[in-house]
Parts: structure tokens; C-alpha cells; sequence
């Protein structure tokens, strides 16, 4: 069974979605472990209903990102991880942990990216009277939002919705794109080369194109 290894730091509902995929085989693998940068959060309890190990690197414990890293990393890799998941995983990592996890270490980011990296994605399309707005999922690299994408989801921006209605919308996509990407990652239908994505002659992604949402 193929090793998941998910980084959360909150409400953990994309966690969630991977948790049950692969409790209903769509993902061939498991979620062994789920580590959160934030104590107490809502993404633990998830994985302890699940019976899932978990552990807390609280980052205010240590002094600098390289260190908060270097000990993020060495808590991973004896984990034997095949995928390195971050679900909501609210952190900049630096080249300490993504280097050595390069290929292995995927994000789910909520716009069409290169469009909004970083925080306030959803007021951002709303305030530019987007026409679209989206989910990226791609390859970590140490540039924040910056790696190579896989697949992204698109859906037309109602300019009348709240941004309630918006995120709400946007995490169903998520929850339905992330856990079809994981499941071709672990399959081998989609790998990465010369920082480049690659993709098998029946990826679902292969075509890169947004997959339409509405
Ligand atoms: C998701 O919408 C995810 O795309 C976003 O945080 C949310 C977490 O929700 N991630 C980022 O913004 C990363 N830059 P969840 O905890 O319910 O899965």
C-alpha cells in the first residue's frame, strides 16, 4: 500500500477527502500519518476519528523556518512517505524540506494559479470582478505557489455570491480534484521530470487544461 504522508494546519476538510478516498479505493493507498503546525485544530480530530497517527511541529517552538524545517523533514522522511500531501498546510517551506522531497511533495491551492499566490485568494477574484476563479494543484518547489502545476478546476465567478458561497464552492472542487490527482500520482500516471510534470497517455490531467466545474 502507497504511503501518504497530509501537512494540515486547520479545519482539514481536504484531509478529509483524501482520508475517503481511500477508504473507498479510488486512492490505491493510505494515509499513514497527518502532522499540523497548529495545535489543536479541527484536522486532528479528523485523523483521530480515522484512527490516524498525528503529530504537532508547532512552529513557535523553534527560533527560525530553516530549523522548523529541518525538524518537519526529519519527522516525514521516517515516515517512508510515497506522497507528501499539503492539505491547508498554512507554511512557506524553504529549500530544506522541499529539495529532498522533490517529485514526492504536492499542494492544493485555492486560484488559478499563476494568478494569487499567497493568502486572500477568493476576496482577490471577487474584488478584480474575475470572470473565473479556481483550485491549482502542483508540485512544492521553495517559490511560494510556484512549482510545476498538475490539474487545476475552474468554475464561472457569480459576482452576486458571497464569499461564503464562493469558498464553499471553491472546497467542493477541491474535494472532489485532489483526491483524483493523488490517486494518478500514486498510480504513476503523472511524475515529474527536468522540473517538468509528465503525464501517461490516459491521465485525465494530460490535456492541462482547467477541468470545468459549472
Ligand atoms: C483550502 O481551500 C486550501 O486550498 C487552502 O486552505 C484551505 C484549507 O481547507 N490552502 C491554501 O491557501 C494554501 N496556500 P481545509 O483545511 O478545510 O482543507
Amino acid at each position: 500500500m502507497k504511503r501518504i504522508v497530509v501537512l494540515i494546519s486547520g479545519s482539514g476538510s481536504n484531509l478529509e477527502a483524501i482520508i475517503e478516498a481511500c477508504l473507498s479505493q479510488r486512492i490505491n493507498g493510505e494515509v499513514v500519518h497527518v502532522i499540523s503546525n497548529v495545535p489543536d485544530v479541527f484536522g486532528l480530530t479528523r485523523a483521530a476519528n480515522h484512527k490516524i497517527p498525528s503529530s504537532v511541529i508547532n512552529h513557535n517552538d523553534f527560533i527560525d523556518r530553516e530549523s522548523f524545517d529541518r525538524e518537519l523533514y526529519n519527522q516525514v522522511s521516517h515516515l517512508n512517505p510515497d506522497l507528501v500531501a499539503l492539505a491547508g498546510f498554512m507554511r512557506i517551506l524553504t529549500a530544506n524540506f522541499t529539495n529532498p522531497l522533490k517529485g514526492k511533495l504536492i499542494n492544493i491551492h485555492p486560484s488559478l494559479l499563476p494568478k494569487y499566490p499567497g493568502l486572500n485568494t477568493h476576496q482577490q477574484a471577487i474584488d478584480n470582478q474575475d470572470s473565473h476563479h479556481g483550485i491549482s494543484i502542483h508540485y512544492v518547489t521553495e517559490e511560494l505557489d510556484g512549482g510545476p502545476i498538475i490539474a487545476q478546476g475552474a468554475m464561472e465567478l457569480d459576482l452576486q455570491s458571497s464569499l461564503e458561497e464562493v469558498i464553499d464552492q471553491i472546497h467542493r472542487i477541491e474535494h472532489n480534484l485532489y483526491p483524483r490527482v493523488i490517486a494518478e500520482l500514486l498510480d504513476m500516471k503523472v511524475g515529474l521530470k527536468d522540473n517538468t510534470v509528465q503525464f501517461s497517455h490516459d491521465s485525465e490531467f494530460k490535456d492541462a487544461q482547467p477541468l470545468q466545474y459549472n
